[in-house]
């Protein structure tokens, strides 16, 4: 099938290098030029394990090609799919739908055939609906549908989630396309992934009702840590005896910082904007915002207290900054937070991240990236172990760090307090 991917960022680029790697013909678009140059050089702006490979296959053996011109890339598929931004707007809390209604324009003077126009961007419920109005101004409403397909990969592991999904979920509201999708997808659902079948609507909040609920299986772990940490219990216990029935499942009950990434913390408070609109209150996701929120201070807390409140000219290194590991995403990571807190109290702080230099710390005072876990951990007083990322499990401290009195708070609870105590450092971690 001949599909065109709008938006050429995680979603778009991954998606439509694994729909081409299905044998479809793929064309990925982006308005930015830049971006679009650099992947037809086979140079790719994000990282994601995997992903350079299957792109070079495809985009050498043809399946897979890449565009800034939206109106001849629309022309020549028959399936299109908006992977576009949905970010917080700048004033308020609802989602930012400019990028999809600016895109639904542009796709509406391209429909030359019958088109099948799909949101794979997290969009609220009622999205496709004005999506639809929008194209019907110009075309016959048997020219296209608009369908919602949400996308539920996750960054560092968005092939395999791509690939070996646990579920396809398809919002269309006729049967021709959903005939259609079901053979798009056909390679999967033959893999064992379930494929469900809904109204627009409902797939549109079935991708907002599962975004929140993880988000709150993050929070109360989190909070059930901090009453581990009174009582003097091991976390850890909780999360696995808890995981262990069925009806809770033992994913996303990892205590650690607050919950960041492009995803949970715009898609909670966009539902619940959208619910206000229809007069409900979803008082158990505003909650899990608000301990979110409060959950980097808390953090914070506990950094002033392990330093017995003096800050000043403390070296505190971060290993990890972005929002979880085998990601170079820094959207809402919770270091956005505590990195220009602690400079601001006049810490001064190196970190190392496996996906280098970020610009959101390039301005910030006393803050500087060093190349490697030994160049950041160097003379520090404090080492906070921030992202769980691999390259940080099995670190000999005790070869890095001469100052003994350096303090170790892992804040993803990778070691174990013993391994590190017998290293002669004393060792803080959370919900333990
Ligand atoms: N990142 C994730 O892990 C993830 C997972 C599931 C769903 N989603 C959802 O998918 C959507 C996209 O997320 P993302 O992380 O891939 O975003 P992104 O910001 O990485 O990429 C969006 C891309 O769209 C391009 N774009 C914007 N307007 C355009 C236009 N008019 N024409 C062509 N290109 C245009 C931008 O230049 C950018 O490259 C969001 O709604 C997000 O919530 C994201």
């Amino acid at each position: 099938m001949k599909l065109c991917m709008i938006g050429t960022g995680y979603v778009g680029l991954v998606s439509g290098t694994c729909f081409a790697d299905l044998g479809n013909n793929v064309i990925c678009v982006d308005k930015d030029k830049k971006k679009i140059k650099h992947l037809s050089n086979a140079n790719i702006p994000i990282y994601e394990p995997g992903l350079s490979e299957l792109v070079l296959k495809n985009y050498k053996n043809k399946k897979l090609t890449f565009s800034t011109n939206l109106k001849k890339s629309v022309k020549d598929s028959d399936i299109i799919f908006i992977c576009v931004g949905t970010p917080t707007k700048k004033k308020g809390s609802s989602a930012d739908l400019s990028q999809i209604y600016n895109v639904s324009k542009e796709i509406s003077s391209s429909i030359n055939k019958f088109k099948i126009i799909i949101t794979k961007s997290t969009v609220p419920v009622t999205t496709g609906d004005q999506i639809e109005k929008i194209l019907s101004k110009k075309n016959s409403k048997k020219k296209f549908s608009v369908v919602s397909n949400p996308e539920f990969l996750r960054e560092g592991e968005a092939i395999r989630d791509f690939t070996y999904p646990d579920r396809i979920v398809i919002g269309s509201n006729d049967k021709k396309s959903n005939n259609i999708l079901k053979n798009l997808y056909g390679p999967l659902i033959s893999k064992g992934a379930q494929y469900v079948h809904t109204t627009r609507r409902a797939a549109e909040l079935i991708k907002y009702a599962s975004n929140s609920f993880l988000a709150t299986k993050i929070t109360f772990i989190n909070e059930i840590a901090n009453l581990c940490e009174k009582t003097g219990i091991n976390v850890e216990d909780i999360s696995i005896g808890m995981g262990l029935d069925k009806r809770i499942g033992g994913r996303f009950l990892r205590a650690g910082p607050a919950y960041g990434g492009s995803c949970f913390p715009k898609d909670t408070k966009a539902i619940i904007s959208t619910a206000d609109k229809f007069k409900v209150n979803l008082s158990v996701i505003k909650s899990v915002i608000k301990s979110n929120k409060n959950r980097s201070n808390l953090l914070l807390d506990r950094v002033y207290e392990i330093l017995n409140k003096k800050i000043k000219n403390k070296k505190i290194a971060f290993l990890g900054v972005t929002f979880k590991a085998n990601t170079d995403d820094m959207r809402d990571s919770s270091s956005l937070s505590m990195i220009p807190t602690l400079s601001k109290k006049g810490a001064k702080i190196k970190y190392f991240d496996p996906t280098g230099l970020k610009d959101e710390f390039k301005k910030i005072k006393n803050v500087s990236y060093e190349n490697s876990i030994r160049k950041s951990v160097e003379g520090s007083d404090l080492v906070i172990i921030h992202t769980e990322w691999n390259d940080f499990k099995s670190i000999n401290f005790k070869n890095l760090i001469k100052n003994k009195k350096c303090i170790i708070y892992d804040m993803r609870n990778i070691y174990s307090a013993n391994k590190i105590k017998t290293q002669g450092f004393k060792y803080y971690s959370v919900g333990r």
